[in-house]
This record gives C-alpha cells, sequence and structure tokens, in this order.
C-alpha cells in the first residue's frame, strides 16, 4: 500500500515507518494519523514483522509535533475529537504485539515527543532535541504526554518540562532516562537495527507476554500486576519456544525460536 505522508518498509523482519512530511518538520496532521493508523494494522497482521522502528524523513526532525496550522482554528468539539483520535492511533502503537522502538534523529516536540513516549524504548541521534512546547502556544500536551511523561520520568521533571515547554538535548534526556542511547547521527540507524535484530532473534510469544506485563503493570497496583507476570511467565514456560531456549541453553547452543 502506498501512503502520501509515511513511508513503510520490511526487511528481514524488520518494519521500519517514517514520518514523511520533511516541508512541515513531520509534523502530525489527520491524514498522517489516518495513514498511520492504517499501517499499524498492517503491521499488527503481518506475522513476519518482529520488531517496528518509528523514524522521521530528513536529518532535521522526528516529529515537531502536531500540525499547528491544522489545529490552529479547531473548535472546541473538534479539538477534542482530534485530541481522542491521535490518542487512539498512540494507542494502537503502543499496543502493537511486537516490540516498537523509537529512532530519533530530530526534533521530537509536543505531539513527536509523545509518539516516541508510546515507543517501547527511545535511541536518539546526539543531534535530537525533546520537548513538550505546547504551553508556549497557549495549550496543553494532547496524544498523551501529561500521563506518559510522568509515568517514565516521575511527576516533578514532568510537571517542570510541561510548564516550561523547555528544550532537552539528546544527552539531556538520555540524563533522566527519556533516551536509552544516544548515538552520532549518521550511526543511529545502525544501531538502532542492531538492537532490533538481536530483540527480532528472540521469541515472538515472550516478547509480546513481556511487551504487556510492563505496559499493564505500569497502569495498576503491583499486587494486579505481578499476577499479570506469573500468569504470563506460566503461559510462556508452557510454549515450545520455551522448551527450544531452555533446551539449547543445557546442550550448550544457539536457541533457534519459532514462535510457538
Ligand atoms: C506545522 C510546522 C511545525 C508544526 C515546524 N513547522 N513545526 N508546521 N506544525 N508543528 C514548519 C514551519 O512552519 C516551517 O514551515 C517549517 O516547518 C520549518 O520550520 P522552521 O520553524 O522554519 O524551522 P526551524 O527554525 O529550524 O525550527 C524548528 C522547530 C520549530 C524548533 C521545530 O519549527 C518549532 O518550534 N516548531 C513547532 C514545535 C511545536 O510547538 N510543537 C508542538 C505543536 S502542538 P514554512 O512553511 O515556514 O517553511 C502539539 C500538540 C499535540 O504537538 C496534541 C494535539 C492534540
Amino acid at each position: 500500500m502506498s501512503y502520501e505522508c509515511i513511508v513503510l518498509t520490511v526487511d528481514n523482519g524488520l518494519a521500519t515507518l517514517t514520518f514523511d512530511r520533511p516541508k512541515a518538520m513531520n509534523a502530525l496532521n489527520g491524514a498522517l494519523l489516518r495513514e498511520l493508523s492504517s499501517a499499524l494494522q498492517t503491521i499488527a497482521a503481518d506475522e513476519e514483522i518482529r520488531v517496528l522502528v518509528l523514524t522521521g524523513a530528513g536529518d532535521k526532525a522526528f516529529v515537531a509535533g502536531a500540525d499547528i496550522k491544522e489545529i490552529q482554528h479547531l473548535t472546541p468539539l473538534a479539538a477534542r475529537h482530534f485530541a481522542q483520535f491521535g490518542q487512539a492511533v498512540i494507542d494502537q502503537l503502543q499496543q502493537l504485539p511486537i516490540p516498537v522502538i523509537a529512532a530519533v534523529n530530530g526534533y521530537a516536540l509536543g505531539g513527536g515527543c509523545e509518539m516516541a513516549l508510546a515507543c517501547d524504548f527511545i535511541y536518539a541521534s546526539e543531534t535530537a532535541t525533546f520537548g513538550l512546547p505546547e504551553i508556549s502556544l497557549g495549550i496543553i500536551p494532547g496524544f498523551g504526554g501529561t500521563q506518559r511523561l510522568p509515568r517514565l520520568i516521575g511527576a516533578n521533571l514532568a510537571r517542570e518540562l510541561i510548564f516550561t515547554g523547555k528544550f532537552l538535548s539528546a544527552a539531556e534526556a538520555k540524563a533522566i532516562g527519556l533516551v536509552n542511547t544516544c548515538l552520532p547521527a549518521d550511526q543511529l540507524m545502525a544501531g538502532v537495527y542492531e538492537v532490533a535484530r538481536n530483540i527480532a532473534r528472540k521469541g515472538r510469544a515472550s516478547l509480546q507476554t513481556a511487551k504487556e506485563a510492563v505496559r499493564q503493570g505500569l497502569n495498576c497496583d503491583l499486587k494486579t500486576g505481578l499476577a499479570i507476570e506469573r500468569d504470563g511467565f506460566a503461559l510462556c514456560l508452557a510454549s515450545s519456544d520455551a522448551q527450544e531456549g531452555t533446551t539449547a541453553f543445557l546442550e550448550k547452543r544457539k536457541a533457534v525460536f519459532n514462535g510457538g
């Protein structure tokens, strides 16, 4: 399927979804969000895809936020619908059954930062910039930033970033745990694909179970989270992947998982 605002490629089980509106710093408009939703459905249905990488076209931006031209004149009702639709698409991203890595190659601002926050983890180029500048536009984050950022970096740091709208360099974002790894810009994608290939060799079901346990656990109390974890553990241990993984260890060879 061909898209106008994104590019989806698949190579050897690794999908790469590139936000592709470089003239507008890859800003998120309605058309892009609709295409993203459709691409995520395609990816979720494709058993061959093991890991998804998100990145931005060009060398300036991952995504510089929601499209300010498009949101400027929305009525309150239309604004609520836009936020609701964007939140739903970003939930769809977060709930994909495979690991998702954000490869942040430039500005990840507003909705772009919120998109990265819904990924399983973030690698960034040393030239990347993060921030939730909505407050400087007289609005607030609307694609999950007020909820996911405090869960990731703690409430007080999140409040400061949201109240000031200040930008963080990639190194600063790494120091507060927003970014896992910073790489020189020309090594970002190689570094991301290296970790993606490593993950892609693990069992599909155990990856999905681990991802779900972490995701659900962040939104419930410890007792409930531990119950989710032990159910997932038991389910995984009964799988053929677990047979293969444990047998391979005992036979001192590398496991080859078939997803069963
Ligand atoms: C629409 C955008 C845009 C955006 C940049 N552009 N960001 N268009 N929406 N979010 C456009 C500019 O208008 C300009 O178009 C072109 O991209 C290049 O941008 P410049 O500003 O000229 O580039 P530069 O000086 O390098 O500055 C880059 C920047 C700056 C720091 C990223 O563009 C910026 O601050 N952008 C806005 C960031 C922001 O406030 N994001 C939050 C949006 S609100 P022309 O046509 O002039 O060349 C949001 C809410 C989410 O995300 C929730 C909604 C419910």
